[in-house]
């Protein structure tokens, strides 16, 4: 029998290393990273958060060298979480200038000046009921919520944040952070929008590590259904109208397709949150033995890349930054 002659042959281009890394269409570099850190006043020595290997939470007194360490791999920006002591209805930590990630913060631009400091701007580590705002019965009020956001992210401005992420999916909250900044002198502190964020399963541990679950109901009244495409360009669109600098989808991994139509229906720089449930089930799989944890990951970001992202917001960072810098 004979074979019918092949003309295109796809493996030619496969053939060496070299060859390989010629026709390449994407790469991750470091410089595409954001490393999360939580900072915790209720403490004075790390604690390890046991659904997320690797992750402490850290108090104030260590977040310097964390940052340092970050800076040292060459990661350009980390975005803070807080965990603060005192707890009430509204949050009104968040707002408090000296409070545990103002003073983050802080502590974070002496450590390393030229590391890009983000907060993420929400409610839900500061109110004691564990949701992302002001609550009206069992709602939360949008409005009253927009408020405090105001209050907080003028608060981290004033800390000498380089960048504000608000993730509490509040309507209108880019226009009403961006006034606030605007009239208070901040009008060059840049806004990430968590833009298109579902109401997502794979934030367990991220709640056990912030102690942020909500003590009755859920965040579906605020965040995304998951079974949306088209609602995440309409929330991006609007926050891009609002005046977002950059926007996030999150979480990253069962949401490939959204990350890829919104890269191409907007024209801003994008980010993906590669979530704690991501985190957790590659930790868990690797500890086993079942997966190899660095090609698994390596392909995770990479695939993030290929779908558009720009930056990647993952607990693997400090990992992935030695890997690249040992390449
Ligand atoms: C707070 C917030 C959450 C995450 C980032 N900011 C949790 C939530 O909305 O419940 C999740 C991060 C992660 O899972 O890694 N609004
Ligand atoms: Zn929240």
């Amino acid at each position: 029998m004979s074979l019918p002659e092949l003309i295109i042959r796809p493996r030619r281009l496969r053939n060496s290393p070299t060859l390989r890394r010629m026709v390449r269409e994407t790469t991750l570099s470091v410089d595409d990273l954001i490393y999360p850190l939580f900072v915790d006043e209720t403490i004075n020595e790390p604690v390890p958060v046991s659904s997320m290997p690797g992750v402490c939470r850290l108090p104030l007194a260590h977040v310097g060298k964390a940052v340092q360490e970050a800076a040292a791999l060459g990661i350009p920006g980390i975005i803070l979480f807080g965990i603060p002591t005192h707890k009430d209805a509204v949050g009104s930590e968040a707002w408090n200038d000296e409070g545990i990630v103002q003073q983050a913060i802080r502590e974070a631009k002496n450590a390393a000046p030229e590391i890009c400091v983000i907060a993420d701007s929400c409610f839900c580590e500061y109110t004691d009921h564990g949701h992302c705002g002001v609550l009206h019965g069992e709602q939360v009020d949008n409005d009253a919520t927009l408020e405090n956001l105001q209050k907080e992210t003028v608060s981290y401005a004033r800390a000498g944040v380089d960048m504000i992420a608000p993730s509490g999916m509040m309507d209108g909250m880019i226009a009403a952070i961006r006034t606030a900044l605007d009239d208070n002198g901040f009008s060059n502190t840049p806004i990430m929008s968590y833009a298109v964020k579902y109401a997502s399963g794979y934030f367990g541990p991220f709640r056990d590590a912030v102690d942020s679950t909500p003590s009755f109901g859920d965040r579906a009244s605020y965040q995304m259904d998951p079974a949306n495409a088209r609602e995440a360009i309409k929330e991006a669109m609007l926050d891009i109208g609002e005046g977002a600098d950059m926007l996030m989808v999150k979480p990253a991994l069962a949401y490939m397709d959204i990350v890829a139509a919104v890269k191409e229906a907007t024209d801003v720089p994008m980010a993906v949150y590669n979530v704690s449930g991501e985190y957790a089930m590659v930790k868990a799989a690797a500890e086993k033995g079942w997966i190899d944890e660095k090609r698994v990951v390596m392909e995770t970001m990479l695939g993030f890349k290929r779908a558009g992202a720009d930056l990647i917001l993952t607990y693997h960072a400090l990992d992935i930054a030695r890997w690249l810098n040992d390449e």
